[in-house]
């Protein structure tokens, strides 16, 4: 058996309401739910999504006007970017360098604030399923609510907690494995942090601006917290073509700082 997104890929059937991924260029990608009386209209034509039943992943279904779509099986950075957003969300080159470096996995625990869309809080679900949990705290009810149905959309709100709570007045959660903030104040949840973590527990933090990052270090160092390191990741995209591989003209100029750090059994300074 093969798991792909919490799935089996051998089971390569579409079947109804499973979700799938169109593909028409690399900018037009269009993510459905296979619903039996369900149409998707597209500049290029109409799709009736029943005509997907029955398909497998990687064949063509054509449109109307027959032009062709491909049939992908949607990935977690697919889910991430057709979320409906409320707020700005964290992208998934800096969501790959949090992860990575946060050491979590399978069966780990994990608290973040804030919700937002939901982006990083599915991310952190889908590594950690299907046997962990994320405790998400959010103070706007309508970013929760939005966020609920991004998870669901993805199939991941079994494995997170949604909590209208203000996490600057503590963390309700013990022996966590890690502790991801993007909010506006994480200086602020620092000594909460520190106590929710377990002993071998990682801190990260993303900020947009150096302040921001200035004051989070300077709480992390009065807390006890070693191996902190702030960094940014810039990435570059590389056009490959016949007739000259180079970079893309354009690129991402800033989209934040990310702070990692681990906590130590050492008393408060
Ligand atoms: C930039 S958004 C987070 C986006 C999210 N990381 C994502 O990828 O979709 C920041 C969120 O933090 C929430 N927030 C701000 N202060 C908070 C606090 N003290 N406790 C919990 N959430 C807070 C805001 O309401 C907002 O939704």
């Amino acid at each position: 058996m093969r798991i792909l997104n919490g799935e089996n890929v051998m089971e390569t059937i579409i079947r109804e309401n499973d979700n799938v991924l169109l593909y028409l260029t690399k900018k037009r990608t269009y993510l459905v739910t296979v619903k039996p009386d369900k149409t998707l209209h597209t500049h290029r034509g109409y799709i009736k999504l029943d005509e997907l039943i029955g398909k497998k992943y990687g064949e063509t279904i054509k449109s109307h006007l027959n032009t062709d779509f491909i049939i992908l099986k949607p990935t977690i950075r697919d889910y991430i970017l057709k979320f409906t957003r409320k707020t700005q969300i964290i992208y998934p080159k800096d969501i790959a360098l949090m992860i990575f470096y946060s050491g979590i996995g399978p069966g780990s625990r994990v608290v973040e604030a804030g919700t937002g869309t939901g982006a990083l809080t599915s991310a952190l679900a889908h590594y950690i399923r299907p046997t962990g949990k994320v405790y998400s705290y959010e103070i706007r009810e309508d970013f929760l609510l939005n966020a609920k149905k991004n998870l669901e959309k993805a199939g991941l709100i079994n494995y997170v907690e949604l909590k209208l709570k203000d996490i600057t007045e503590g963390i309700d959660e013990e022996n966590v494995d890690a502790v991801f903030l993007d909010l506006a104040t994480p200086w602020l949840v620092v000594p909460h942090a520190r106590k929710a973590l377990a002993e071998w527990g990682t801190f990260v933090s993303f900020s947009p601006t150096i302040e921001q990052i200035v004051k989070t270090v300077k709480a992390l160092r009065e807390n006890d917290f070693i191996a902190i390191e702030c960094m940014e990741c810039l990435m570059r995209r590389i056009m490959v073509s016949p007739s000259g591989t180079r970079p893309e003209s354009r690129m991402i100029g800033h989209t934040g700082y990310i702070i990692f750090a681990r906590k130590t059994l050492r008393e408060k300074a």
